[in-house]
């Protein structure tokens, strides 16, 4: 898979997820398989005005080639910006841009998944971010949704535009902002885009939960590369086996309760490490531990502690208290995870529907829209 001037050799990116795919969880997912691992998404606003969080985010280990970015943002001046500043300050090596939120707090006033709808405003970010980009040789990339809902795509006039515009790939996540996180994501999409978009690299994304449902995605759409999200929460050896599956090898790692337990804490140190602080490590390992154990025979007074856990310590004394002969359950373990929920009637700016074009009467809702976002 080619990202401008990086190869990547196996056809895989770890989606960018906001409170998840952070430098200690890139770290163990880049250990078990190769691909292009994102890093969580920051707000082209908070990185021009310099937020100590926000500059943690784009940090990324040594050996991190290409460090990637995920820039959010609805104003073309801020976001071009924000990637100048990864760029000249050789912060990241590669930019994608986030318009793929279906939060109906971002929607309501513009932004994410809705925003393509506003053809001229979605041009003008996406050739803002990627003139920014140029003189650094940083490629930018696009992620996007199918579009408003199914009455309103947007999804292959958007990709039309971002290859225009001079983006390296783009990336479809197979849903629109109504359906939110629901039902099945559409393949066909993907391959229509692929269809439409032929001087890039198209990637595909949703409902990856195996290797093999990545090399089955590959095959039904032809897109050049595979998205996985929530199919690696708690699974980081997902990516070795993604690995394993595009070099046609058959084995995959079925890991045993000793093995979790290890990768388990390895987190919790590589987390205090990111955060510097031990507290604010476990306060964000609590949340990847039902992941972690789905489908593993694990108490219930267990996994509250180990939710609730405050200190390493006390993460390796509740661990060793497990099974750790008990092996890999199988079919429990696999399948759909994480966030999933019903279709949602996109909350939307009064009027935005009306016209393709941006009036002077929304610029005020999306820059609230920028405030507010907190993931895809
Ligand atoms: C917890 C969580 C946070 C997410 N944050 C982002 C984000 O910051 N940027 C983004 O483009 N997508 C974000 N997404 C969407 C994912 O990147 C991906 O498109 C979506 O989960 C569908 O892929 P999957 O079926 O493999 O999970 C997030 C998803 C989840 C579950």
């Amino acid at each position: 898979m080619q990202i401008g001037r990086f190869t990547i050799d196996t056809p895989v990116e770890l989606a960018p997820m906001a409170g998840v795919t952070n430098r200690a969880f890139r770290t163990l997912c880049r250990e078990n398989g190769g691909g292009l691992f994102v890093a969580e998404m920051v707000t082209s606003r908070a990185l021009v005005e310099g937020n100590p969080e926000t500059l943690r985010i784009v940090t990324f280990d040594e050996d991190e080639s290409p460090r990637s970015a995920q820039v959010y943002g609805v104003d073309p001046a801020t976001v071009g910006a924000a990637v100048r500043i990864l760029a000249e300050r050789d912060l990241a090596d590669h930019v994608d841009l986030n318009f793929g939120c279906p939060v109906p707090k971002v929607t309501r006033k513009g932004g994410g998944a809705v925003l393509p709808w506003k053809r001229d405003l979605f041009t003008a970010i996406v050739r803002a971010a990627v003139d920014a980009a140029k003189p650094f040789d940083v490629p930018v990339t696009i992620k996007m949704r199918k579009g408003i809902d199914d009455d309103h795509l947007t999804y292959l006039e958007a990709g039309l535009i971002a290859q225009d515009a001079g983006v390296a790939s783009v990336a479809l996540h197979a849903r629109t902002a109504a359906d939110y996180y629901s039902g099945t994501a559409d393949w066909s999409s993907i391959a229509r885009l692929k269809e439409t978009v032929k001087h890039v690299p198209v990637l595909g994304n949703g409902d990856i939960w195996s290797a093999e449902d990545a090399v089955r995605m590959v095959a039904e759409t032809g897109c050049d590369g595979v998205v996985v999200g929530r199919g690696c929460q708690g699974r980081p050896w997902l990516f070795a086996d993604l690995q394993a599956a595009f070099e046609g090898r058959p084995e995959r790692v079925t890991p045993g309760l000793r093995h979790v337990a290890e990768t388990v804490y390895r987190h919790g140190e590589l987390m205090a490490e990111y955060f510097e602080d031990e507290d604010k490590g476990m306060r964000d390992l609590r949340k990847h531990m039902a992941w972690y154990f789905k489908g593993y025979a694990v108490g219930g007074d267990t996994r509250r502690a180990l939710a609730m856990v405050s200190t390493l310590d006390e993460l390796r004394g509740h661990l060793a208290a497990l099974d750790l002969e008990q092996g890999y359950p199988g079919a429990d373990a696999e399948g759909p995870r994480g966030r999933a929920g019903s279709p949602k009637k996109p909350h939307l700016p009064y009027g935005w529907l009306d016209s393709r074009d941006l009036s002077e009467e929304f610029e005020e809702s999306l820059r609230e829209a920028e405030l507010s976002v907190s993931g895809g």
